[in-house]
């Protein structure tokens, strides 16, 4: 399988690189630039990693959820990397899930107006998602990932080998963005992950890469066409964003609590499709397929706080939302996404009441 992905951002490259237990190999590689690197490293990871310690490595442990996303974690991290002279030579290196990588981003592109990153993913959602596009952040009480930049890491390493340690419900979380991805643009893709995702569950290597690799391929399309999100049509990024309008507005209810980022989006995807169908877009045909699919798999469907009124005030607030009526990404058919705009708070209201 091709393993290496290059691609070109606004003001740099990325390489992507998915190969199992490469990590070690890579990280004897960064050891030995003669640079000072600080690794922030999920302390969940710790035990599968082995770094050799010299004069240049500084590490920063960090226990990671959505809880380290806000201003808070991004100043200590920053002091900690400022209190060792850090310089506009050194490398930054992130280990861990997607919570980590959005602060360390953050970090990255801010500290001293920006310095070299590299970005190790290691849960299958930051694997097949997070890890690229350049989006970082965190969180404020007014929502989710209300502060950040566009910055992207130099190079990617995507390591499937961290994935055993991962809880299936984390693997589950992952697998959602991947079948969003398949979702909104490549139906074979669909139907491929109907026939695959028990060995995706069960971490066949193969299987596995090719569904990582797959699914970065779609996202990169997006952010390719569109990397600062300015379109709003149907090659817009923002149809990375079908189950998020319902999804995000959920871990908001939450307080980021309860449910997982993919459980959240799994629910909105759900919510979306059956939107897109009620508006007469999506046919009852593809939504069957669909919520069988998720139903086999054993995915999140429903949440009892979706007739929440909170809720729907919440999703009113979403950022791409203008002038009190709702843009939301609708799906026409399986692997046909658009942005379906100006529709009636109240008829979304009616539906979601109805579900
Ligand atoms: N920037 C983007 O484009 C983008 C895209 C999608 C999602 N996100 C963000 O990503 C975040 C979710 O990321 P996530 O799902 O990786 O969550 P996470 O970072 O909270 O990780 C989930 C849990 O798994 C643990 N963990 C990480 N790697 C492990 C491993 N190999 N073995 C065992 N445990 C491990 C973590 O410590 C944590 O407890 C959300 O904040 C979401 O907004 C960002
Ligand atoms: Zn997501």
């Amino acid at each position: 399988m091709n393993n290496k992905i290059k691609f070109k951002n606004d003001f740099s490259n990325t390489s992507i690189i998915i190969k199992k237990n490469f990590t070690s190999k890579y990280l004897k590689l960064l050891s030995n630039q003669n640079r000072k690197v600080f690794y922030v490293i999920d302390i969940n990871v710790k035990k599968l990693l082995n770094i050799q310690l010299n004069e240049n490595t500084n590490l920063i442990y960090l226990k990671c959820g959505e809880n380290i996303k806000n201003i808070n974690f991004y100043q200590k991290i920053c002091e900690k990397l400022l209190i060792k002279n850090i310089d506009r030579n050194c490398i930054l290196v992130c280990i861990g899930g997607g919570t980590l990588g959005d602060l360390c981003g953050f970090v990255a592109s801010t500290i001293l107006r920006g310095i070299d990153y590299k970005l190790i993913p290691t849960t299958l959602l930051s694997q097949v998602d997070s890890s690229i596009g350049g989006k970082n952040g965190v969180n404020s009480k007014y929502g989710k990932n209300l502060i950040g930049t566009f910055y992207n890491p130099s190079e990617v390493i995507i390591d499937v080998n961290f994935l055993k340690t991962l809880p299936k419900r984390e693997i589950k979380s992952g697998y959602v963005e991947i079948i969003k991805h398949a979702l909104i643009r490549d139906i074979k893709f669909f139907k491929w992950l109907e026939n695959n995702y028990i060995k995706i569950f069960n971490l066949n290597t193969p299987i596995l890469e090719k569904a990582i690799f797959r699914s970065l391929k779609i996202k990169l399309w997006y952010v390719q066409k569109d990397s600062r999100e300015n379109l709003i049509n149907k090659n817009s990024r923002a149809m990375l964003n079908f189950g998020h309008s319902i999804g995000h507005s959920l871990e908001t209810f939450y307080n980021y609590k309860k449910i997982n980022h993919g459980e959240a989006v799994s629910i909105g995807i759900v919510t979306e499709a059956k939107i897109s169908n009620k508006l007469g877009y999506l046919s009852k045909n593809d939504l069957i397929k669909i919520l069988e699919h998720f139903k086999k798999a054993e995915l999140k469907i429903l949440d009892k706080n979706i007739y929440n009124k909170k809720l729907i005030s919440i999703i009113q607030k979403d950022k791409k939302n203008l002038h009190g009526k709702l843009n939301l990404v609708l799906l026409k058919n399986i692997g046909r996404s658009f942005f379906a705009r100006n529709i009636d708070i109240r008829l979304v209201n009616k539906i979601i009441q109805n579900i």
